[in-house]
């Protein structure tokens, strides 16, 4: 009966069968140990030559590693393998022999491999990851669907930029015409919020970003809600909310992937509610103190969020920003109106920004003025305007990136092993 290497415990001392690849193989006189992955996980299969007899046997130390195989075995536990089973063999199917696995377990270089990225993905490692992308999405659905929120997805052809127009990228559109991909669903966002109260969109979203570093990505996939009827306090306890399950989650469900990576996880048990909220200003002092050389005015680079976000044991939010650095959205802080009512949730470990969002201009004319400002084509924003014409109220929401999630839980150097295939300046292949 065809098995899942995960379901193996169900079947401890039956006979069974395994739909799936060669890991590795070695061998040791009258006995080959092979590993078998099947996507789900990975077992030691022993094969003896008495028990196969001497053609299979034969074939077995021919083959290469990632050659499709069928296994038929008896379940046996064994407290010294990894996933406390292994398989004593007594049939092999060659189904398509592998020669030569460009992908071997030896160290490669990460542009080797990320040529080979379609092969990659099959390595123990790669797979924890993109389990634990999946259960971070997971989460993050069951977050918003269980709160009453829904989702309406927002285009990705659009007429104007959201967050600036030095990110854009363009694409022809018909006779003439220009469309870009979209940076962000959050205006559109905004009109299904005065349409349905809470409301979140989630897809891919794009960024033409000079910037090559080990948070960029030019393809990537952003979770935004938005709610009619809140202000900026409403926004950081939602991102503060979010953020907690979807680490719980991952505690939860996914031990096995998070040790497979080695992950440390006392980092991640502290991700508790409430997580300190600090103002742009205190933030700034902060770094001062820690000698940043950062100024009153300015954004914060990289080094700036991971000296930060360094100060604190789980993540912090940063709230109030110059409304100078933030996009012509941002309503601003009526006490202090060169503050926005913006906030960045900043994760620990030196990880930086996760999240960005904020309390949205609600006036009429102070976001005409913002849209002239900003040299943005009013005629492209007319039904965005529209919805400061037509019962204007209070809200805000935020975007928050997965892959940067996905690196800081999984413990990861660079962004590019979060998503199947990355997308940055200088790789669109495989
Ligand atoms: O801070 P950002 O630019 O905010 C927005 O786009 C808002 N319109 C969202 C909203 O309020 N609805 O982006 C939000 C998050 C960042 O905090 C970061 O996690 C991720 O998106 N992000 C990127 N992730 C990977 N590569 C990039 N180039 C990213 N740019 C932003
Ligand atoms: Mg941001």
């Amino acid at each position: 009966m065809q098995t899942y290497i995960e379901d193996i415990a169900k079947h401890e001392g039956q006979p069974v069968r395994i739909k799936g690849w060669l890991h590795t193989r070695r061998s040791s006189g009258k006995i080959h140990f092979l590993i078998v992955r099947d996507g789900t996980g990975f077992i030691q299969a022993v094969m003896s030559k008495a028990a196969v007899g001497d053609d299979t046997f034969v074939t077995a130390d021919h083959l290469g590693q990632e050659s499709a195989i069928i296994v038929d075995g008896n379940v046996r536990a064994d407290a010294r393998a990894p996933g406390g089973y292994e398989l004593d063999v007594t049939g092999l199917e060659v189904v398509s022999a592998a020669v030569d696995y460009p992908v071997t377990p030896k160290e490669h270089g990460v542009d080797y491999l990320l040529d080979r990225r379609h092969l990659w993905i099959r390595a123990p490692r790669q797979q924890a990851v993109l389990r634990i992308r999946h259960e971070v999405i997971d989460a993050v659905r069951d977050f918003f669907n269980s709160r009453g929120f829904v989702l309406a997805d927002t285009p990705i052809f659009t007429p104007a930029a959201c967050e600036g127009t030095t990110t854009l990228f363009p694409v022809s559109y018909f006779e003439d015409n220009t469309a870009y991909l979209t940076q962000s669903g959050q205006l559109y966002n905004e009109a299904n919020a005065m349409a349905l109260g809470r409301v979140y969109c989630f897809g891919p979203t794009f960024r033409a970003e000079k910037s090559k570093t080990r948070r960029h990505l030019t393809e990537f996939w952003m979770v935004e809600p938005e709610m009619a009827y809140a202000d900026l306090d409403d926004v950081m306890s939602l991102a503060e909310g979010l953020v907690v399950a979807v680490v719980s989650r991952v505690l939860e469900r996914r031990r096995r992937e998070l040790d497979v990576l080695e992950r440390d996880t006392s980092p991640l048990e502290r991700v508790q509610a409430p997580f300190p909220r600090i103002s742009y200003d205190e933030a700034i002092a902060r770094l001062q103190g820690a000698d940043q050389a950062v100024t009153w005015g300015g954004d914060f680079g990289g080094t700036d969020e991971t000296v930060l976000s360094s100060m604190f044991d789980r993540p912090v939010m940063v709230h109030r920003y110059p409304s100078a650095v933030k996009a012509f959205y941002m309503k601003p802080d009526p006490g202090r109106p060169e503050l926005s009512l913006s906030v960045d949730v900043l994760a620990p470990e030196g990880y930086g920004e996760i999240i960005g969002g904020g309390q949205r201009l609600d006036d009429y004319d102070l976001l005409l003025a913002r849209i002239k400002e900003h040299d943005l084509p009013q005629a492209a924003f007319e039904w965005y305007l529209d919805l400061r014409r037509f019962g204007s109220v209070p809200h805000g929401g935020f975007g928050m990136g997965i892959e940067r999630v996905v690196a800081w839980i999984c413990g990861l150097e660079h962004i590019r092993e979060t998503i199947p295939y990355p997308r940055m300046i200088y790789r669109i292949y495989p």
